[in-house]
């Protein structure tokens, strides 16, 4: 059996906490990851009969049972992944329809996975239904995103197309928009499931006050919609408070989507 530590998701997995954690977006133990794993390749790295502990989720995804995840710990800095990857990290089976997570591999000082698991497992399960090929849920607390929540109207239209208007290319990487969620008691079940009903329509969801929720085939995909995101936050923050002279308009956009083939969300552009 080859070393987990060689395996490219789990390499992959440390080196996209460091680079979060080295972009600001992950202070403390802020953000969690959750990348889904085929059996097959499990198995090449660690022993999938072999459960090291079972620990309860509180909450049921049965469409998620048997699926393999590699996911942040609670409490755990991003900052620290690099250096204690098992014991930051955790490799977990769903089981018992939700019910139960099977530790195989990580967590080693007794740890658990992220707090916010609800999120992320019930986001899985809603973009799975969207795209099947989806892998990697992703949340941070981007510090310009973060801040435009406090300024900007949470209406997801209105902030969708602002962030839109803020770089060229935003259109083209998320046509899907940004949906909101205002604030909410984050690490429960309620806030999971309002995020999951979201990331149907959108693989980006910010939670007002608190940060966002990345959803993505990969773990490029999801960190490079969030640096997209935070990118045009940026852009708008250093705006904001300044006489708007110029914009990209609706009609640039329409031209956008013709040239890059892409739709964006349908009633965002007139
Ligand atoms: P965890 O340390 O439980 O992952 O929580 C961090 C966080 O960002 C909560 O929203
Ligand atoms: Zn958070």
């Amino acid at each position: 059996m080859k070393d987990i530590m060689t395996a490219p998701f789990l390499v992959e997995m440390i080196r996209t906490c460091t680079n979060m954690y080295n972009h600001g977006w992950d202070e403390r133990n802020g953000g969690n990851i959750s990348l889904m794993l085929d059996e097959s390749e499990v198995a090449e790295y660690g022993d999938v009969k072999r459960v090291l502990r079972t620990i309860p989720t509180g909450f049921k995804a049965p469409s998620l049972d048997g699926k393999y995840f590699l996911v942040t710990g609670t409490g755990k800095y991003f900052k620290n992944v690099q250096y204690e990857p098992a014991v930051n990290l955790g490799l977990v089976k769903i089981a018992d329809g939700g019910e139960n997570a099977q530790l195989l591999w990580g967590f080693t000082d007794g740890g658990k996975f992220t707090s916010e698991f609800p999120a992320h497992m019930m986001s899985h399960a809603a973009r799975l239904t969207v795209n099947p090929s989806n892998r990697v849920i992703m949340h941070c607390h981007p510090t310009n995103l973060l801040a435009m929540t406090y300024v900007h109207t949470l209406d997801e239209k209105a902030f969708t197309r602002t962030l839109w208007q803020m770089c060229t290319e935003c259109i083209v990487v998320f046509p899907d928009g940004v949906n909101v969620l205002p604030w909410m008691l984050c690490g429960t079940n309620e806030i999971g499931e309002a995020t999951a009903e979201k990331m149907k329509t959108a693989r980006l969801v910010v939670w007002a006050q608190h940060g966002l929720y990345g959803a993505g085939v990969d773990l490029d995909e999801a960190f490079g919609l969030i640096e997209t995101a935070e990118k045009a936050a940026e852009i708008y923050m250093k705006i904001a408070h300044l006489p708007l002279v110029n914009t990209i308009t609706d009609e640039q956009m329409h031209l956008l989507e013709g040239r890059f083939s892409v739709k964006a969300r349908e009633g965002y552009l007139s």
